[in-house]
């Protein structure tokens, strides 16, 4: 007979208590901090669906780096917006590429912060696809090419890990072997390994400039519906030389990031997105939920789903609320 004998209220009477039995916990080591940058000086426009996140100019965002390191956050992941797009993304493997440029820029700075990219073409295609377009199709091998190309530009300029997340089939490898021809077999790869055509990524689209032009991803990113396929591209991508695998978006996929976490031993990241801050940004900002307690209770989630980092806009917030 369970129960007098056993009464689980006896381990939550005390916070101390809760806390000594508290199964899992979040840190300001897990998070990865995503920032926009766009060219110009002193630029920092708010982007509108994603209040508190900027796009921000070089020199802005070496100041943001500053405050970033300055409150414990390991890492930045950059996403470019180009001067200039063409079909083909020139501006994303060019030497002076806006990212290239910032990457210089934040390195110089000597900060206790990592610089990781976003390996990806469609924020410089004009036609805001991933890869290049063949016949009305995004071509899958010609796109690996620049994909490794991009990442090896990064490397140079001074990227601690890249971050490929077209989806394209086999960009892990070609990344690899771009990087270990080169003098930079140092240099891990964080891929987008479960990458879902979601909804969610609409002020994403906004903030980097980067919605498709005709058509959708769905002939590259994963259809939502399928979990044992993300295992089966998490594999694929280990398999080519992932370092760290990440699945994206995080909360509608928590049981993905669970299966993902049983099955491989390898750090997972799981990426909190645009829309699912935009959600709760606008909840919070209705008086509609607590923000604090909303937001710590999400990322805390997502870290219970079995994530070992997360990538997520609210982490400065959250980095403050953790101090
Ligand atoms: C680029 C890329 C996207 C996101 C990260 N990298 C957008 C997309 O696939 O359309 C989305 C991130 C977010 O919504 O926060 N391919």
């Amino acid at each position: 007979m369970p129960f007098p004998l056993h009464r689980p209220r006896r381990l939550r009477r005390h916070e101390l208590l809760r806390r000594m039995v508290r199964e899992t916990s979040l840190s300001i080591d897990d998070f990865i901090y995503p920032l926009f940058v766009c060219p110009g000086e002193r630029v920092r426009r708010e982007i509108p669906s994603m209040p508190g996140c900027y796009q921000m100019s070089v020199d802005e965002i070496v100041r943001e780096c500053h405050d970033v390191a300055e409150l414990g956050i390991p890492a930045v992941i950059l996403f470019g917006i180009p001067e200039k797009k063409d079909d083909v993304g020139s501006e994303a493997y060019a030497e002076q590429g806006i990212v290239q440029r910032a990457i210089r820029a934040i390195k110089k700075e000597r900060l206790d912060l990592l610089v990781i990219t976003d390996v990806c073409l469609c924020e410089y295609t004009s036609h805001g696809h991933c890869g290049i377009v063949v016949q009305g199709d995004v071509a899958n091998d010609p796109t690996v090419e620049l994909l490794a190309k991009e990442a090896l530009s990064h490397a140079q300029a001074g990227a601690d890990m890249v971050a490929p997340s077209d989806m394209m089939d086999g960009r892990v490898v070609a990344i690899r072997r771009a990087l270990d021809e080169n003098g930079f077999s140092h240099i891990p790869i964080l891929s987008y390994a479960a990458k879902f055509c979601s909804s969610f990524y609409g002020p994403f689209r906004e903030a980097a400039e980067s919605a498709p032009q005709f058509g959708d991803r769905r002939s590259y990113q994963m259809d939502p519906p399928n979990a044992r396929e993300a295992l089966k591209e998490v594999a694929l991508d280990l398999e080519e030389g992932a370092d760290i695998v990440m699945v994206k978006p995080a909360l509608a996929y928590l049981d993905i990031i669970r299966r993902v976490r049983d099955r491989f031993d390898v750090p997972v990241a799981a990426y909190n997105v645009s829309g699912e801050y935009a959600m709760v940004k606008a909840a919070a900002r209705n008086g509609w939920l607590d923000e604090r307690r909303v937001v710590l209770e999400l990322l805390t989630s997502i870290k219970r789903a079995g994530a070992d980092m997360i990538l997520t806009y609210h982490a400065k917030d959250a980095a403050r609320w953790l101090r």
